[in-house]
């Protein structure tokens, strides 16, 4: 298994090119199982999550064409129905995502339950009730989900009873079929929701609201063919200026959209970090020592819990103390102990934690342990004294299209390696 090895103390200068959004492509990727024409995506990320949903579909028959590393052509015609194994399902939760697009083409759905993971138990009861409401019989059995519609959907009102990024994906992608108006309340407003919205409409769908609380979707029965272009990557984009800010560096984020970033370049701000929109981007300068603020994740457009464990990296040598308070997860903190092996003055007490700045991390060996939390450590050894080594890498790659080579692009003294 790779490592990646550090030496810290570089402030990073340069430009970085911000991929595609993981949590857009993957729900996208789904999404063009319910079309039986071809669905073009463009920036699409070159990360293994992407992988394995394309290998989903393409289990499930959806032709894959690629003529160029970020774009893709998704053509359904020929999709047939068939179970999705939790061996596939526990590679990456969002492969449950199919629920909705299976039940829409096919009238019934077979997928294992995902299970929890490093981050938390992460029920699916949002994603099932969604379905029940637009008429479909749900039942779990022997460890799947078997949801049922042989006369098709029915347009309903959908009151989520909170704003899950899943489960309004799940219902938005099945009310696409439903028969009369189906109304989503308490949706997620999520960019990565408004692109899906976004891509659905331009293979036909009929969508009103994306990126309020409340969508409104008129169901059809045929599709088109589409080509869209994925948003970029902001939690991909917040660890860029993270990593700006924790190094006193200065980095241009190029393709970074600050109106999907607002409470992250409000922190930021208010750290002493400045930030100005270039033509290309964003540009992101670390001044000196980061002042300490208090964070609190909250669903879009509160601060992301995509960019917890990257901002304590930051906070954890800030001037003075602070809160963060996780309200998204209930277990997102898998990064504590390892950020205490560098020396960070951490106290977690449920879900918070109080960080107290310390002039300086010293380099050791860490475990990562998931996507963002491997993330907080390279960052942490970006400005960290002497060798930090990060083991179990392979976490990184689902998210992070090229991270260390981006990385060394801008001055970072860092190198993968195989033990
Ligand atoms: N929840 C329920 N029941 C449900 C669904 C969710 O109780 O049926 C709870 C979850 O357990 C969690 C909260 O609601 O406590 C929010 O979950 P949500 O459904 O919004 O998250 P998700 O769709 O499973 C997506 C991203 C995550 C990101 C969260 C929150 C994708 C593929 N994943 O997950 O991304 O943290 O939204 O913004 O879009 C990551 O990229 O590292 C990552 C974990």
């Amino acid at each position: 298994m790779d490592q990646l090895k550090i030496r810290g103390g570089r402030p990073l200068e340069g430009a970085v090119d911000i991929a595609g959004a993981k949590n857009a492509a993957l729900p996208l990727i789904v999404a063009s199982l319910l079309s039986d024409h071809p669905l073009v995506l463009t920036n699409l990320p070159a990360v293994t999550d992407v992988e394995t949903l394309i290998a989903l579909v393409g289990s499930y028959g959806v032709t894959v064409s690629r003529d160029q590393a970020h774009r893709v052509t998704l053509d359904a015609r020929g999709a047939f129905n068939t179970e999705a194994h939790y061996d596939v399902v526990r590679r990456a939760r969002a492969t449950m995502l199919v629920l909705g697009p299976l039940l829409a083409r096919f009238g019934t759905a077979r997928v294992s339950l995902p299970g929890g993971c490093a981050i938390g138990a992460r029920p699916i009861d949002l994603h099932l009730k969604a379905l029940a409401a637009l008429g479909a019989e749900v039942a779990v059995d022997a460890g799947y989900i078997v949801a049922r519609a042989p006369q098709g959907l029915t347009g309903a009102r959908i009151v989520l009873s909170s704003p899950s990024v899943g489960a309004t994906a799940t219902a938005l992608m099945a009310a696409t079929t439903a028969s009369g108006e189906t109304e989503i309340l308490n949706a997620a407003r999520d960019p990565e929701i408004a692109d899906l919205a976004a891509c659905l409409t331009a293979m036909g769908a009929q969508i009103e609201g994306a990126g309020s609380h409340r969508l409104s979707i008129m169901g059809r029965r045929s599709f088109r063919r589409a080509v869209h272009e994925l948003i970029p990557d902001r939690v991909e984009a917040g660890t860029y200026a993270a990593a700006a800010a924790i190094t006193g560096g200065r980095l241009e984020l190029v393709g970074a959209r600050l109106e999907h970033m607002a409470a992250e370049c409000e922190v930021l701000e208010r750290a002493g970090v400045r930030l100005f929109p270039t033509d290309r981007g964003l540009m992101v300068e670390g001044r000196g020592r980061l002042a300490a603020v208090d964070i609190t994740t909250s669903p879009f457009p509160g601060f992301p819990t995509d960019l917890q464990a990257q901002f304590m990296a930051a906070m954890s040598v800030a001037e003075g103390a602070c809160m963060i308070r996780e309200t998204v997860f209930e277990n997102r903190f898998m990064h504590v102990p390892e950020l205490m092996r560098l020396g960070a003055d951490l106290t977690l007490n449920g879900t918070n934690v109080l960080v107290r700045g310390v002039e300086r991390l010293v380099g050791a060996p860490v475990m990562a342990t998931d996507l963002r939390a491997s993330v907080c450590l390279i960052l942490a050894g970006l400005c960290a004294e002497g060798e930090t080594v990060v083991n179990r890498v392979y976490h990184l790659d689902r998210g992070y299209e090229d991270l260390a080579r981006k990385l060394v692009r801008c001055g970072a003294d860092i190198e993968r390696v195989r033990p």
